[in-house]
C-alpha cells in the first residue's frame, strides 16, 4: 500500500500517454500548440507497462490512461491489452475527446475497459469549433452516442468556461432525462500553455450549482466515494446524474489518492504542484524494480497537503498546459 505523508493511501494512477492532440481547445492550449515534447523523451509502451507493472504490485489499483488525446499514441491498444491482464488492477479507465475512438470500441468492451471519459465543452457545433478550433463536433457526438448505446460507463467532462458555454449548461443537464451518462461540469483552470491567467472564477462549482437549481429545484445529492473529486446530483427519475468538480477551488485535497505520471515520465503528485522529479532516465539506466519504486515512494512521501499550498510553492505553475500535465 502506497500512504503519502499527509496519510493519504495512494491507490490511483494517472498516466498520460502522449502530450500531442488533435484538438485545441482553448482553455488548454493557445491555438499555435504547445511545445510538445519529441519522441525520444516520451516514455515507450515498453516502459509504460513496466511502470504500471510496478505500480500495480505497490498498491496501485486503479489506472487512468490520459494525455494529450490517448488515442493520438501509436500503440495504445497494447498498453491497454497489457493493463487489462493486470489481476490487481481493478480498475482501467480513460479520458478522450472522442475524436479517434471509433476504431477502438469494440475492443475496449472486449477488454472490460467500461470507464471512458469524454471531454466535450459545447452542444453545437459552431460552439464546439470556437473552443476547440477544430470542426470534429459530429465525430465526437457519433462516437459519444455509441459508447453509450454500447454500455460502457460514460462521463461526459464540460469545463465551464465564462462567455462560451455556460448557456449550454442546462443542455447539458437535459443530457441526462434519457441518456444513461453522467455529466461533470468542471471549474476551469489556467493551465492553458499560458494564454490566460486568472486568480478568481466566476463561474465556481457553486455558481454552476446555483444556476442549475434554479432551473431544477428538485434534484437530489448521491452519495460518492471518499476520494471523489466530484459530487453528484440526479434530476429524480431521469436516467443520468451530473457532477460539479471544484478543480480549481480545490475542495477535495484532504482525501486525494492520485498520482499522475505525465507523457514523459514526469511524477506529479498534485495538478498545482512541479514535477517532483522524472522516471525516464531510471527506467532506461537498467535499474531494479525496487530502485524505480524508491523514487516514486519518494515522491509520495513529499506531498503538499492541497493545491493551495502547491500552487504557492511552485514556479510559474499556470504557464502549463493540461495537455503536457495529463489532466
Ligand atoms: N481547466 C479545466 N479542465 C481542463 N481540462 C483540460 N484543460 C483544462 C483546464 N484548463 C479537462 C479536459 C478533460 C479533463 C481531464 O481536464 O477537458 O476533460
Ligand atoms: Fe486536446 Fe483535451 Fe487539451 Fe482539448 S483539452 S486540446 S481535447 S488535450
Amino acid at each position: 500500500m502506497l500512504i503519502d505523508n499527509h496519510n493519504r493511501e495512494v491507490n490511483y494512477l494517472r498516466l498520460a500517454v502522449t502530450d500531442r492532440c488533435n484538438l485545441r481547445c482553448n482553455y488548454c492550449m493557445p491555438a499555435e500548440g504547445i511545445q510538445f515534447s519529441e519522441n525520444d523523451n516520451l516514455l515507450t509502451i515498453e516502459e509504460m507497462k513496466r511502470l504500471a507493472q510496478i505500480l500495480v504490485s505497490n498498491g496501485v489499483s486503479k489506472i487512468r490512461i490520459t494525455g494529450g488525446e490517448p488515442f493520438a499514441r501509436k500503440n495504445i491498444m497494447e498498453l491497454l491489452r497489457f493493463l487489462s491482464e493486470l489481476d490487481d488492477l481493478k480498475s482501467i479507465s480513460i479520458t478522450t475527446n472522442a475524436t479517434l475512438i471509433k476504431p477502438y470500441i469494440n475492443e475496449l468492451y472486449e477488454l472490460g475497459i467500461r470507464h471512458i471519459n469524454v471531454s466535450l465543452d459545447a452542444l453545437d457545433e459552431d460552439r464546439f469549433f470556437k473552443i476547440t478550433r477544430r470542426n470534429s463536433f459530429q465525430i465526437v457526438k457519433r462516437n459519444l452516442f455509441t459508447l453509450i448505446e454500447k454500455g460502457f460507463n460514460v462521463r461526459v467532462n464540460c469545463v465551464v468556461l465564462e462567455g462560451q458555454n455556460v448557456d449550454e449548461i442546462i443542455s447539458f443537464v437535459k443530457l441526462t432525462e434519457h441518456g444513461n451518462v453522467c455529466v461533470r461540469f468542471l471549474e476551469e483552470m489556467p493551465f492553458n500553455g499560458g494564454n490566460k491567467t486568472f486568480t478568481k472564477l466566476k463561474w465556481d462549482y457553486k455558481r454552476i450549482f446555483q444556476h442549475i437549481e434554479t432551473e431544477f429545484p428538485l434534484i437530489k445529492q448521491l452519495p460518492v466515494e471518499r476520494s471523489s473529486t466530484a459530487s453528484l446530483y440526479k434530476v429524480p427519475g431521469w436516467k443520468g446524474s451530473f457532477g460539479l468538480i471544484p478543480s480549481f477551488s480545490r475542495t477535495f485535497c484532504g482525501t486525494c489518492n492520485r498520482l499522475r505520471v505525465s507523457a514523459n515520465g514526469d511524477v506529479i503528485t498534485c495538478l498545482y504542484a512541479n514535477a517532483y522529479t522524472n522516471l525516464r532516465t531510471i527506467l532506461r539506466e537498467n535499474k531494479s524494480d525496487s530502485l524505480i519504486m524508491q523514487s516514486v515512494l519518494d515522491a509520495v512521501a513529499n506531498r503538499v497537503a492541497n493545491g493551495h499550498e502547491a500552487e504557492l510553492r511552485s514556479k510559474s505553475i499556470f504557464k502549463n498546459s493540461m495537455t503536457s500535465i495529463g489532466g
